[in-house]
């Protein structure tokens, strides 16, 4: 097994209209061969040792496209969660979903049901998929369940914590480690805000559908040369 392999991973996987565009198709395409990228490199960073994966798959911010291309993805989101997570499932991860289900239509929610309680007693990884997630909506989320459990007594007010917050989030899931972004933005676009607040950023030009084994390597050899402090003084 690996050194210094990163626990929880997450990606924001940008790029996918300019992929198209570049080679004068449809944007949608872009989503598509990006779909089947995702498939691989989830399987590759289980391989890896990799334990939790979170990838950004639709923000609420990406209801203002286009019509069709909402649309495309939401097809597009039901025909892997109803095929192509097979080899994940048989690999022993667990698939779960962060984001808030109202707006997402009713066959997009049942194949998401259904591929989280088919996955749910996995154990050797977590495969978190945030489809319309936001990172403040999550933090929000988490704020009106625990004020409605001081309400009800169901906890007191001095329990509140870092730790039980974190329990009252979409999922509960460990600080994420490495975020990488593709596609030569530099920004958080309101990914996980909670969980990112001591992860290492790792930014490449790579568009999403072109990243691959070899992108990932890199992004994860680099993360082993990083210096983690968390606040203490630097290592001699
Ligand atoms: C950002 O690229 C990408 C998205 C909004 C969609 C990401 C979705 C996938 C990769 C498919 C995931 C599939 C499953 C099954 C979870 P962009 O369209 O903003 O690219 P651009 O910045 O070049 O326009």
């Amino acid at each position: 097994m690996e050194v210094n392999v990163p626990k929880h991973v997450a990606i924001i996987m940008d790029g996918n209209g300019r992929w198209a565009e570049r080679r004068g198709l449809k944007r949608t395409y872009g989503h598509k061969k990006g779909a089947e990228v995702l498939k691989k490199i989830a399987k590759y960073a289980f391989d890896k040792g990799i334990k939790v994966l979170s990838v950004y798959a639709f923000s609420t911010e990406n209801w203002n496209r286009s019509e069709e291309e909402v649309n495309f993805l939401m097809d597009l989101f039901l025909k892997h969660f109803n095929k192509s997570f097979e080899e994940l499932k048989k690999n022993d991860i667990k698939i779960i979903f962060s984001g808030l289900k109202e707006k997402l239509n009713k066959d997009v929610i049942n194949a998401m049901d259904k591929v989280t309680n088919e996955t749910k007693n996995n154990k050797s990884g977590i495969f978190n998929i945030c489809l319309n997630y936001g990172g403040k909506d999550e933090i929000v989320y988490a704020t009106k369940n625990i004020c409605n459990d001081v309400l009800n007594k169901k906890i007191d007010i001095n329990d509140i914590n870092k730790n039980l917050f974190n329990k009252y989030l979409f999922n509960e899931l460990p600080d994420i480690d490495l975020l990488i972004r593709t596609s030569n933005e530099y920004r958080i676009s309101n990914f996980m805000l909670w969980q990112i607040a001591y992860s290492e950023m790792y930014f490449t030009e790579v568009l999403w559908p072109d990243f691959n084994k070899i992108e990932l390597d890199k992004a994860l050899k680099e993360y082993k040369n990083r210096d983690r402090r968390f606040g203490k003084i630097k290592s001699k």
